[in-house]
This record gives structure tokens, sequence and C-alpha cells, in this order.
């Protein structure tokens, strides 16, 4: 049975994805029974080389989705338009879509998601989050039956390979990122990673799987690295922990609430063992306990062979000519304030080194209802170093705590504050 595929974008996923369309044809159809056949793939520079034969480029996108011949359309170009505006055009045609567009579904997802529905047609987008990791479809379909509790992930490889460098190579942030540049991890403009942006596309996305609500990308809390210093990641291996840019989704009782920041997460935990450019997300419910996912985040061959699983199964639900019920469905939910979400801290402070003050920073956490569950201090003569971790409390006290901590005459700056994400949830 043929299916006829179209690919909007022809670059690092679409172009291998092309070429694995063409050269692994017959071995897809022997273990699928389904022959896809390339139509057309969509790019923006007729004149630039390709990994795939030149005939199949077109520049007019429009084009391969309205093709009679094309039954099923991949999105890879990216971004939102004219990216959402295509995908819509082949919904209301009727054609399954498979996109690896996390911009564009976190931004978007319900009014795709429900597009798609009232056509009886697919939308999936698993290589939209953690790039070659099957991690969509466990979430949405194996686990749909799990109350889960919260998802940790680390979900950009660019900003985990710089948090790595730094912490092994003991380099400045602006040296990993030069780095991370030069080894194709990090693009020449680097800000949707290390601002967080990237990652936060992403945890929206996995909120809304995983508990059902709807967060968006505009609720998502997020803090990026580019305000790290080394010193902290020094601080966080004496304190037992490495730095991590975390992506949280979290069901606390009360709502969802999904935020990215760089975060203490403890040796032992699987998370802190993630090295380099890989991605890991780590999932916790009641009765499934702890599953982890890691792999590559990221690169042609594994984003690629993600929207390949997608395109085999979207074009076996237009085969079966079966009614495609909607995959996802978001109920009414409450979304929570970041601010109200109770966290714990790591503060380095640099203090003035004499009598009582430690009695006076104690009192202003008091003051603002914040416990302190360690303190180190390293002295250098009438100025000393002093590192704080707090025991849980709501992020707005740990902030105002912060404010006045700032107004004290012995506290010369509040040099760090990190986020410390443990075990418990
Ligand atoms: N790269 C990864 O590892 C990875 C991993 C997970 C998800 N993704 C997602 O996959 C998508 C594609 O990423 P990528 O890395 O493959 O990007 P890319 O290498 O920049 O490729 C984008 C492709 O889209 C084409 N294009 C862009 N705008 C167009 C327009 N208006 N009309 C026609 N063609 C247009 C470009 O044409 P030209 O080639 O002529 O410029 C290029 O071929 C993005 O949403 C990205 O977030 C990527």
């Amino acid at each position: 049975m043929r299916v006829g595929i179209g690919i909007l974008g022809g670059g690092t996923v679409g172009g291998t994805l092309a070429r694995k369309l063409l050269e692994d044809r017959e071995v897809i159809a022997a273990k699928s029974g389904i022959d896809l056949e390339l139509v057309r793939v969509a790019v923006r520079d007729l004149s630039l080389p390709r990994v795939f034969p030149a005939s199949y480029a077109t520049d007019r996108p429009e084009d391969v989705v309205a093709d009679p011949s094309v039954d099923l359309v991949v999105e890879v170009m990216g971004g939102l338009e004219p990216a959402l505006g295509l995908v819509l055009a082949a919904l209301d045609l009727g054609k399954p879509v498979v996109t690896a567009n996390k911009e564009m579904v976190a931004a978007e997802g319900p009014t795709l998601f429900t597009r798609a529905a009232s056509k009886g047609v697919s939308l999936l987008f698993e290589a939209a989050v953690g790039g070659g990791i099957p991690l969509i479809r466990p979430l949405s379909e194996s686990l749909s039956g799990e109350r889960i509790r919260r998802v940790l992930g680390i979900v950009n490889g660019t900003t985990n390979f710089i948090l790595t460098a730094m912490e092994s190579e003991g380099w400045s942030y602006e040296a990993a990122v030069a780095e991370a540049q030069r080894l194709g991890y990090a693009e020449a403009d680097p800000t949707a990673d290390v601002s967080g942006a990237d990652a936060g596309a992403k945890a929206a996305i996995l909120a809304g799987l995983a508990f059902g609500v709807w967060v968006g990308p505009d609720r998502v809390f997020v803090e990026g690295i580019e305000g790290l210093d080394a010193a902290d990641l020094v601080y966080a291996r004496q304190l037992g922990y490495r730095v991590k840019l975390l992506a949280v989704a979290e069901d606390t009782g009360d709502g969802v609430v999904a935020r990215v920041h760089p975060a203490f997460v403890p040796l032992d935990h699987p998370l802190s063992g993630v090295r380099g450019a890989a991605n890991a997300v780590f999932i916790e419910g009641p009765d499934i306990g702890e599953l982890l996912f890691m792999g590559p985040g990221a690169g042609g061959g594994p984003t690629a062979t993600a929207v390949l699983g997608d395109v085999i199964e979207a074009a076996r639900e237009l085969l079966a000519a079966a009614q495609v019920a909607p995959r996802i469905r978001f109920g009414p939910g409450t979304v929570l304030d970041f601010a109200d979400v109770e966290t714990k801290w790591y503060l380095r402070l640099e203090v003035v080194d004499a009598p009582g003050v430690l009695a006076q920073i104690a009192g202003v956490f008091g003051e603002h209802r914040v416990s302190i569950m360690s303190v180190w201090q390293e002295g250098r003569g009438d100025a000393a170093t002093l590192l704080l971790v707090t025991h849980d409390a709501p992020e707005s006290n740990h902030r105002a705590a912060t404010d006045a901590l700032r107004h004290l005459d012995v506290v010369r700056q509040v040099a760090a504050t990190v986020r410390v994400v443990t075990d418990e949830p």
C-alpha cells in the first residue's frame, strides 16, 4: 500500500529524513507493509547543496501540501509561520501531519490538536521533545493510566554540554559557549538555548501530556544559564550536587506548574550523571515509581528516526482508514503561579566576617518563614563566603528573603541563588 510523503524543510532533520525514505524504502515496506514514497521536499533556497537528489526540491511549500499525490505531510521547517498555516492547511485537506516543531506545538497545541481531531487525522510530534528519545508516545499512551506526579528533564543538550564543560574543565561560561559553538552544539546565536526558551517550550509540552492540562509556553517560569558563575558549580560539588538546567513539570495537588531553571541536583540522582549534549527525562508516579528516558536529544539521524516512526504510525492509521480518536484531550485544571510553589534554594552570600552576622541572616530567613537546612562558611580575614541550602518554602518567600538580605549591611553581595531539586517532589 503506497503513501506519498511531502516534507516541509530539507535541512538537518528534513534532509536526513528524505535520504532515509529513499535509501530504506524497501526495508520499511518489508517491516511495516507500507510503501512510503517521497514525493517532494520544500526548501527556501534551491541553490544550496542537499543530501537528497535536487529533483525532489521545491521552494513552494504550499504546493507540497496541496499536491494530490502527497497523502501525509512532515513539517520540519521550524518556527511559527509559515509552518503553522501550512500544517493547518494540510489538516484541512484531511492529510495527517508529523512535526518536530516544539515551538509551534507548545504555542499552538490546542488549536492543532482540535483541528486534527475535527478532521479525523493524526498530528504526531515525537521528535519535538527529546529528539531521538521515544518520549511523547510513552507519556501520552503507555503512561496514560498513571497519575504522574512529576517530570524532571534535561531537554536541552546545548546547555547541558556548556554546564558539563564548565564543571569538568573549570571553564568560564563564555569559554564553554565558544567551545559548544566550535563543536556545532550551539548556534552562532545561542540565545534560544541559553535563555531557557527552547527548554521552556518543551516543558510546556511535557506538562500538557503528563497532566492533561494545557499550560502553554507563556505560563512556564523560565530562567536560563547566562547568569551562572563557574564558582557555584564548584561549590555545588562541595555540597554534594551538580548544576543542571532542568525542565520541571509538576502536579502539586493544588494544580500544575511548569518551570525551567538551573538547579542543584544531588550527585546520586540519575539526572546528575547526564553529561555532555545528552538529554534525559525522569518521570515519577505512584504506581510506576521512577522511569528514566535518556539518549540523543538532537541531531539529524536521531531526530529523523523519531519523525520516521511517527510517519509509519500515521500512515498505518491512514491506511486502516480508522476513525482516529483524538490522541490528546485537555480538561479543566488549575495552572499554578510558580511564586506559590515550594522550592529549596542554594544561596552564596559574601558577608562581613564578624560576630552576630549569621544570626542577622537567620533572622531575615525566619521573618520570611524560610528555614535553613545547611550552612557552610569560608572565612577570609574580615570577609567570608556563606553557602546556605534552605528547606522547602514558597518561591515568593525565598525571593522576598533574598531581597531583604541585599539590604543588610553585613551582606556585601548575594552572589548566587540556585534552586535545589531533590528526590522528594
Ligand atoms: N536539528 C535537530 O537536531 C532537531 C531536533 C529536534 C527537533 N528539531 C526541530 O526540527 C525542525 C527543523 O530543524 P532543523 O535543525 O532541521 O532546521 P534546519 O536545518 O534549519 O532546516 C530547516 C529547513 O526548512 C527550510 N525552510 C525554512 N523556512 C522555509 C520557508 N519559509 N519555505 C520553505 N522552506 C523553508 C530550510 O530551507 P533552506 O535549507 O533552503 O534554508 C531548511 O531546509 C525545527 O522545528 C527544530 O526545532 C530539530
